[in-house]
């Protein structure tokens, strides 16, 4: 399937415990088992919320939000201040709302399709879009090493040096940027 038939078909649909989650197989295999195994148990401890994208009878992406902050690392005062240059003076604080994309993932067989790029701009959709129950000014997310790419191409940037060497990186967006 071609990417453009595929996003017009593609419906987001928030996981709920009585729904049957349809087949998904992403390269990650912990991204699976967290989907197929822990994802609806995570809802009901109201730990994360988890979204699937749908095409048929295909999970082809799916992901998994949670509340956050960010929060001034006292060490990394030139990012701090880059965050903080756009938001009004009187309202600078030492953390900010956000939500984390706690997991994202597209099946192996829609990779490069363009899924991925449509998921995030969905999730920054959710918390711009429609009236917001509580404030949140960024989406965070500990991105793997080999997604890195992929979240800069999407205008997430790097929250500290300090992680530059680990297995994941700290990146976030300002929504206000929208
Ligand atoms: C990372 C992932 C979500 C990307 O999804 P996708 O649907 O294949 O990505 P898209 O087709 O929307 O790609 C958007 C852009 O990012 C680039 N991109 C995507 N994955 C990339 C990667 N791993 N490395 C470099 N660039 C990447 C694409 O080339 C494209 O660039 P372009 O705009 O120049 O064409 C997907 O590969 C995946 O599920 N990986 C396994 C799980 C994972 O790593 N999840 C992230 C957890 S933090």
């Amino acid at each position: 399937m071609s990417a453009k038939p595929l996003l017009s078909t593609v419906d987001i649909v928030r996981l709920e415990n009585d729904m049957e989650i349809k087949s998904f197989e992403s390269e990650d295999k912990d991204l699976n088992d967290f989907l197929l195994r822990d994802a609806k148990n995570y809802s009901s401890s109201l730990l994360a919320v988890t979204y699937v994208l749908q095409v048929g009878d295909e999970t082809v992406a799916y992901f998994s939000l949670s509340n956050e902050s960010l929060i001034k690392n006292d060490d990394e005062k030139p990012i701090w201040n880059k965050i903080n240059r756009f938001i009004p003076n009187d309202k600078r604080r030492r953390s900010y709302p956000a939500v984390k994309i706690a997991r994202l993932a597209v099946a192996k067989k829609y990779a490069n399709m363009g899924l991925g790029r449509h998921t995030i701009l969905a999730i920054k959709g959710m918390f711009t879009n429609e009236p917001q129950r509580a404030g949140c000014r960024f989406l965070v997310v500990d991105a793997y090493r080999g997604a890195l790419p992929f979240y800069q191409k999407n205008y997430f940037k790097f929250f500290t040096e300090q992680d530059c060497n680990d297995d994941t990186r700290i990146m976030y967006f300002d929504l206000k940027a929208i």
